[in-house]
């Protein structure tokens, strides 16, 4: 009968196991770490608290009697709370990776507890690398490859304000780390950036912006419609093309620049010696277009 009784009072103190949390606990150097116990706030004394730190070393504090002594690489860095015989420790350092446990007997009941607390290097040295940052529409990928510092890491792009995900024309690689963008559009300017988490901290890179070069999808427009024009008449020349970053435009008569560097072209009262191929250059950075036509 008396092994009987052993096995239930183990089993009683098995259901008592666990006044703190099971779950890993993270925290970041330098940071603050409260254990909060699950025991509700009592008027009445705990006979006596222990926590301790890795089993085997000294003691962090031991309140018997209202008597705290702490162990002294504690010295003001810990504050216990004795209503719930829940512990503040601060200054964390990455030794203080480990196994906190606590016994506290209250009213005859010994209650204990035990959880791990890992201390983190928070995220740091976010930066973004690109492949090119001035890119010509349709003629290639790009890179861009981000760098942090920090234990733990997971990565994210953002686009904008949302966030990038993989498709046919976009690859996330290493782990997320790298983003390549098969064939580059104008609408693939950015700002992109690049966010770096682990479990204790999160940093967000500069933003990075793609200059993507090309005026496409040209085009030369007349007003009246193109032809002949009968001397006299006023004709409108109209250069219109899809680009970013914006266009500026050249105008040419024959070949040769005339001064004129809008979009339109305005030609009033014309004369004869004005007749001839008339073309419209547009260029951004990158890349240049022309397209032509002949009046007369
Ligand atoms: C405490 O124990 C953990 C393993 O539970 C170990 O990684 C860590 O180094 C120990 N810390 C000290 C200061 O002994
Ligand atoms: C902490 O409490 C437990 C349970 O009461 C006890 O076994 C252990 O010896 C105590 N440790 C210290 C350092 O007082
Ligand atoms: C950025 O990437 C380019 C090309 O991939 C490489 O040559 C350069 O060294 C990188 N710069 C840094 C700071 O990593
Ligand atoms: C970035 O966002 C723009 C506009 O929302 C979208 O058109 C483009 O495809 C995106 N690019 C990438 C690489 O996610
Ligand atoms: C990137 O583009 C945004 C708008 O899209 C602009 O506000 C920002 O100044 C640009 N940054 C750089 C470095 O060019
Ligand atoms: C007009 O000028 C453009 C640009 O110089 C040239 O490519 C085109 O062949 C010319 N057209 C005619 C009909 O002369």
């Amino acid at each position: 009968m008396v092994s009987l009784q052993k096995v239930i009072f183990f089993l009683w103190l098995f259901a008592k196991v666990g006044v703190l949390p099971d779950d890993r606990l993270n925290a970041a150097v330098g940071g603050t770490m409260i254990f909060t116990t699950t025991m509700s706030p009592t008027e009445k004394p705990f006979s006596s608290v222990n926590w301790s730190f890795n089993v085997s070393t000294p003691i962090i504090i031991f309140v018997i009697n209202a008597e705290n002594i702490i162990g002294p690489e504690y010295e003001g860095r810990i504050t216990f709370f004795p209503s719930t015989a829940s512990l503040e420790l601060r200054s964390l350092t990455l030794d203080d990776t480990g196994e906190y446990t606590v016994n506290a007997v209250h009213d005859g009941t010994l209650l204990n507890g035990r959880t791990t607390l890992v201390i983190h290097e928070k995220v740091s040295s976010v930066l973004v690398n690109s492949s090119s940052t001035d890119l010509v529409e349709f003629s290639g990928s790009v890179s861009l490859s981000c760098s942090a510092s920090g234990p733990s890491l997971s990565f994210l792009w953002l686009n904008g304000s949302s966030e990038v995900t993989a498709s046919d024309r976009v690859q996330l690689t290493d782990g997320g780390s790298s983003l390549t963008i098969i064939t580059v559009t104008r609408f693939d300017q950015g700002p992109f950036r690049c966010r770096v988490s682990n479990p204790v901290s999160t940093v967000i890179s500069d933003p990075v912006n793609l200059s993507i070069n090309g005026p496409e999808n040209m085009d030369l427009i007349s007003s009246p419609p193109q032809g002949y024009f009968a001397v006299g008449s006023d004709i409108s020349l109209t250069c219109s093309v899809g680009s970013r970053p914006p266009a500026h435009f050249k105008w040419f008569l024959n070949g040769d620049q005339l001064p004129d560097t809008g979009s339109e072209l305005r030609l009033m009262d014309v004369q004869m010696s004005q007749s001839g191929n008339y073309s419209c250059q547009a260029f951004n950075t990158g890349k240049k277009v022309f397209s032509s036509f002949l009046t007369c």
